[in-house]
């Protein structure tokens, strides 16, 4: 496994973290069950993984506390990275939506960012959070500056409840602006061999001033994990039925291309021995500025998987041909 600094930040933490999103239970998206959830914990944990990304919007505070039992007697080994901004307990903040349920709001207030971190903390077992990440920007009406924002979480780095500040889902502008603000280690956006386009901006400007990449649906929930082919049924309630309709590549033409494709690239999978999956991981982890790729993962099996992909080092001509690729087969249909 490599491990890289979590930008400026004296924390090193494994190129592939492990992606918790299943285990909050959320109907759409959720592991079989608790049990499985920690069993996939402790395999990330046993292949050395130590980054682990979770959000109290995971289940509303069920998935930080599934890794608070997992990593317990073992906090020393996990990089826990877990976020802010999405408030469920009352109205402030900005309207978000309604998720499992739940009313929701986007609130990078001070007052509840303390809440959340004290609730966090709780739900997590520990004393203390590595990597504290603004879930989202704050929307209006409440639209709080981001030096206000940045004001609270520098105040909570000094107390020590936080060890590193991050960010996620911004523009690049909003990116500029936090770095300039305060103490700026990394920022969580989405990017994989599909959607490539935050490499000039946000991409171009971590790598420019030493700011972590965590880079979420690398493997576009599944899709680039080489097992959704034509013939793939999901279950019941797996939002993966209906992402056709808002995810083009979903649609059964154009897996049919993205199949050509992966079949071109056998002799790369053979000479490193590997699955497609970790192919994918190894290449977003290659590209310039990407310094963490985020996998979920359901079982241990698939934890396991993707954490030995942090070992694998592609060839330049091997990074460039695959890029060449991609550039051939061009956008969706
Ligand atoms: N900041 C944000 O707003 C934000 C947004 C989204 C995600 N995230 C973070 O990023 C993480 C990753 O995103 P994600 O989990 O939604 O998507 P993802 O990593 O692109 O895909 C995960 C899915 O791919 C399949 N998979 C994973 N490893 C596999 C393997 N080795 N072999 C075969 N299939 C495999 C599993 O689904 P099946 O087994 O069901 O096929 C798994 O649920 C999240 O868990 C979360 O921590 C953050």
């Amino acid at each position: 496994m490599l491990y890289r600094p979590l930008g400026k930040s004296m924390i090193e933490a494994s190129i592939i973290g492990l992606g918790t999103h299943a285990f909050g239970g959320s109907r759409d998206s959720k592991t079989a069950n608790d049990r499985e959830s920690l069993n996939a914990i402790h395999a990330a944990l046993d292949s050395g993984v130590t980054l682990i990304d979770t959000a109290p919007s995971y289940g509303w505070g069920h998935c930080e506390r599934i890794i608070g039992r997992a990593i317990k007697g073992r906090r020393d080994e996990a990089v826990i990275a877990t976020k802010c901004g999405v408030w469920w307990q009352d109205a402030r903040g900005s309207f978000n939506g309604i998720k499992d349920g739940k009313e929701n709001y986007v609130s990078l207030r001070p007052d509840t960012i303390k809440i959340e971190v004290e609730n966090s903390l709780k739900n997590l077992g520990t004393d203390y959070i590595d990597l504290l990440q603004c879930h989202k920007p704050a929307i209006p009406p409440e639209d709080t500056p981001i030096p206000e924002t940045m004001g609270c979480l520098m105040n909570l780095k000094d107390q020590g409840k936080i060890r590193a500040i991050g960010v996620s889902n911004v523009s690049l502008d909003q990116f500029m602006t936090y770095d300039s603000v305060g103490e700026l280690s990394s920022n969580q956006f989405r990017y994989s061999m599909l959607h490539r386009d935050r490499e000039e901006d946000i991409l171009a400007y971590a790598a420019k001033h030493d700011i972590a990449t965590l880079t979420y649906w690398s493997l576009e929930a599944g899709l680039l994990a080489g097992k959704i082919n034509l013939e793939r049924v999901f279950e019941k309630n797996d939002f993966r039925n209906h992402a056709a309709q808002w995810h083009p590549w979903y649609k059964k033409e154009n897996i049919e291309r993205l199949l050509d494709v992966f079949v071109k690239w056998s002799d790369i999978l053979n000479r490193h021995e590997c699955t497609l999956s970790q192919l994918v991981i190894a290449w977003t982890a290659a590209q310039p500025g990407a310094s963490h790729v985020l996998c979920g993962a359901k079982t241990a099996a698939q934890s396991e998987q993707n954490a030995a992909a942090g070992s694998i080092v592609l060839e330049p001509d091997e990074i460039d041909r695959i890029r060449d690729d991609l550039n051939a087969l061009g956008d969706p249909i």
